[in-house]
């Protein structure tokens, strides 16, 4: 009977109001049941035994759905959630190919840091070019022996006292990302705003607001190689020394493995920036890729006036610089150009550019030397890597992500299968919209790593903002992509490989038995089940994506400048902080980053007031249409977003100049 007495639990009455205002007593003692006298109530009822086991599995299902729930329903995610189911491997190389991939990386110059390699690789001894060679033998860890060119540290302020503009980094200057993780890195508990102080007055973009710091020396985190080579290492025939302890890394089951050895081709020999012949070498081209489907809008216009603003293109000079010039290569994948299979995709292209407002201003003359638009031809592209030219027409499910799939149904001839991007998306059956804009995000996670391992260069997300010169950063010879939050994976928004690398044969290689999968979260898979992940270097998000943790609310308590709490206070910047904007200018915007991510947002204007390409007369054909269009008013305070594009206008109409001083003379 003790029971029956305690069904409900004596829980205090409560108030609530109603919507009427007035007050009822509800939510009372009745309503919230005793979970002790549940479980008896079971176990009187089922047994001890089975009534256990129903709550077992009662429990798991709650745990199941709260987990779904948390994950969108994504299966991938959801796996990932639940620590004891552990992911099979994604694993197809042998050990000693693993160590011939790490090895032409490293003979490459393409791993210029004192970290260590993976001990499950077995590489004992490295004689590693892209570290110098220290003298009297001394190493730069255990094992790790520098044979490449001197460093001179340099600390940056420009010359001219009576400039109030950062000086432009010197040609050839390189990042130490091995300093750079010391002060930035998440894992080791750096903040974001610490962080962009370093990256700041490391590089002189405090000029003339230089103030008194203990530390100064240790932000030194850039660097000149010297000419002369320094290399003791010419007798021995390999660069690195392997231990002997047999392979026993898992393998994925089920498939063949990959051939071995793995084909590579010759690795480079590293060359310093002074002892080039010509302002930029042949084998590091220096080109941002940024990837658009549909219809060009204010978002890559906005990205591409932030290249003409923050890049060393020499624009003002009427000729390239003596550094090696950037160029910004818009490819554009016209999947909602007629269906048809066209030949004539590339005049249409153009003609379409030239009809939009916000792409035309880029066809002008000035521009045609550093911003070039190409067509995207999926076909073209795929074979174009000799890693999937004979495979990729084979797969039946060309497009997976995170693990999800998406078929692409198998067809007798397959011979022009995706022979003009908009042929594969019917193939594919989708023609809503929103499955329609699920395979863009598939294809460009793909075209991200086609796009490095062909041409090289870096990678951008189309919803990024350069903000300050990349020369350090394109000096770094080493692959990188940057950290997914809090998590210790990659996010590919930004992402830098070098032409034909072997870490892209890996890539690419595996990728092929895994389903042609190159979601971020599946990329990471890949590279930390093959011990592959020192080779393309997590870099803090501090870097790409300042505002990222601060979303997610990490280091709230100290954010960085600008604090933002959603990453929608970039386009509406909330009332407390919307002086800031106007009153700090692009200058109080995550200065010391290298660019600035803002998350899609993709149907937010950056300017509602002036949603147009405000470029002035000399660009105003395709303006008119839009300015009358116009009707919200430019009252009250400017948005971070709005702010940043009528400062990149400015430049571009020769009212400002650029971050570096640089007037864009008519
Ligand atoms: C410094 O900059 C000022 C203003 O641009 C210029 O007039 C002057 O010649 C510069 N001085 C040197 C030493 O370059
Ligand atoms: C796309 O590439 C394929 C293969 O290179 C080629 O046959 C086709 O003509 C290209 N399509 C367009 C529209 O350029």
């Amino acid at each position: 009977m003790s029971i029956r007495r305690h069904s409900y639990l004596p829980l205090p009455s409560i108030a609530v109001d109603d919507l009427q205002g007035r007050t009822r007593q509800r939510y009372g003692g009745n309503l919230l049941f005793n979970p002790r006298y549940l479980y008896l109530r079971l176990i009187s009822r089922l047994g001890r035994k089975r009534g256990n086991f129903l709550l077992a599995v009662l429990f798991a299902l709650v745990i199941f759905f709260i987990l779904s729930l948390k994950t969108n329903w994504d299966p991938e995610r959801i796996k990932e959630g639940i620590p004891f189911i552990a992911h099979p491997t994604t694993l197809v190389y042998r050990k000693d190919d693993l160590q011939r991939i790490w090895t032409f990386e490293i003979e490459s110059g393409h791993f210029p840091s004192t970290k260590p390699s993976p001990k499950e690789i077995g590489l004992t001894k490295i004689f590693n070019p892209g570290l110098p060679l220290l003298p009297n033998d001394q190493v730069h860890g255990p094992g790790i022996h520098g044979t490449g060119f001197g460093r001179v540290y340099a600390a940056i302020q420009h010359e001219n006292l009576s400039i109030a503009f950062p000086p432009r980094p010197i040609p050839g200057s390189i990042a130490d990302m091995d300093i750079v993780m010391q002060h930035c890195s998440f894992s080791s508990h750096k903040l974001v705003r610490d962080c962009l102080e370093v990256l700041r007055v490391g590089a002189g973009l405090d000029n003339g607001n230089r103030l008194r710091r203990e530390s100064l020396d240790d932000w030194k985190y850039i660097y000149l190689e010297q000419t002369q080579a320094t290399s003791t290492h010419t007798g021995s025939t390999s660069s690195v020394q392997t231990d002997s302890i047999p392979d026993a890394l898992p393998k994925r089951a089920h498939t063949a493995l990959e051939p071995s050895p793995i084909e590579l081709p010759q690795a480079l020999a590293p060359i310093p920036y002074s002892a080039l012949s010509t302002a930029c070498d042949p084998d590091y081209p220096r080109i941002f890729h940024m990837y658009w489907t549909g219809p060009f809008t204010d978002k890559p216009y906005m990205a591409i006036l932030s290249f003409l603003f923050t890049q060393n293109t020499g624009l003002h000079l009427h000729e390239p610089p003596k550094a090696c010039r950037p160029v910004f290569w818009v490819w554009i994948n016209p999947v909602s150009a007629a269906s048809i299979l066209d030949p004539n995709a590339v005049d249409d292209l153009y003609k379409e550019l030239q009809s939009n407002p916000w792409a035309s201003p880029f066809l002008h003359e000035r521009f045609k030397n550093v911003v070039q638009f190409k067509l995207w031809n999926t076909t073209q592209q795929l074979d174009s890597i000799p890693e999937l030219r004979d495979e990729w027409r084979k797969m039946h499910t060309l497009f997976n992500t995170g693990g999800r799939i998406v078929n692409v149904p198998a067809e007798d001839d397959h011979k022009d299968m995706g022979s003009q991007p908009n042929d594969m998306f019917h193939r594919a059956g989708s023609d809503s919209s929103s499955s329609y804009d699920r395979l863009s995000v598939i294809l460009s996670d793909m075209a991200r790593f086609v796009l490095c391992h062909r041409f090289g260069g870096i990678y951008l997300d189309a919803d990024t903002i350069l903000l300050r010169d990349w020369e350090q950063m394109w000096g770094w010879r080493g692959a990188f992509a940057y950290r997914w939050s809090r998590l210790s994976r990659y996010n590919t928004a930004v992402l830098h490989m070098n032409k034909g690398s072997a870490l892209g044969t890996f890539l690419f290689r595996t990728a092929l038995k895994n389903n042609l999968d190159f979601h971020p979260m599946t990329i990471s898979r890949y590279l930390k089940d093959a011990y592959l992940d020192g080779l393309l270097l997590r870099l803090p998000d501090a870097l790409f994506d300042s505002a990222w943790l601060n979303t997610e609310n990490y280091q709230r308590d100290r954010p960085p400048q600008p604090f933002f709490k959603t990453f929608e206070d970039f386009f509406n910047t909330p009332a407390v902080s919307s002086a800031e904007p106007v009153a700090l200018g692009f200058n109080g915007f995550f200065r010391g980053a290298f660019s600035y991510h803002y998350h899609n947002f993709w149907w937010k204007p950056f300017d509602p007031a002036r949603d147009w390409p405000d470029l002035g007369e000399r660009f105003s054909e395709g303006n008119t249409a839009a300015t009358v269009l116009q009707t919200s008013s430019d009252q009250g305070d400017l948005s971070w977003s709005a702010v940043l594009k009528r400062t990149f206008e400015s430049y571009i109409r020769g009212e400002r100049c650029n971050m570096y001083g640089e007037w864009l003379l008519w």
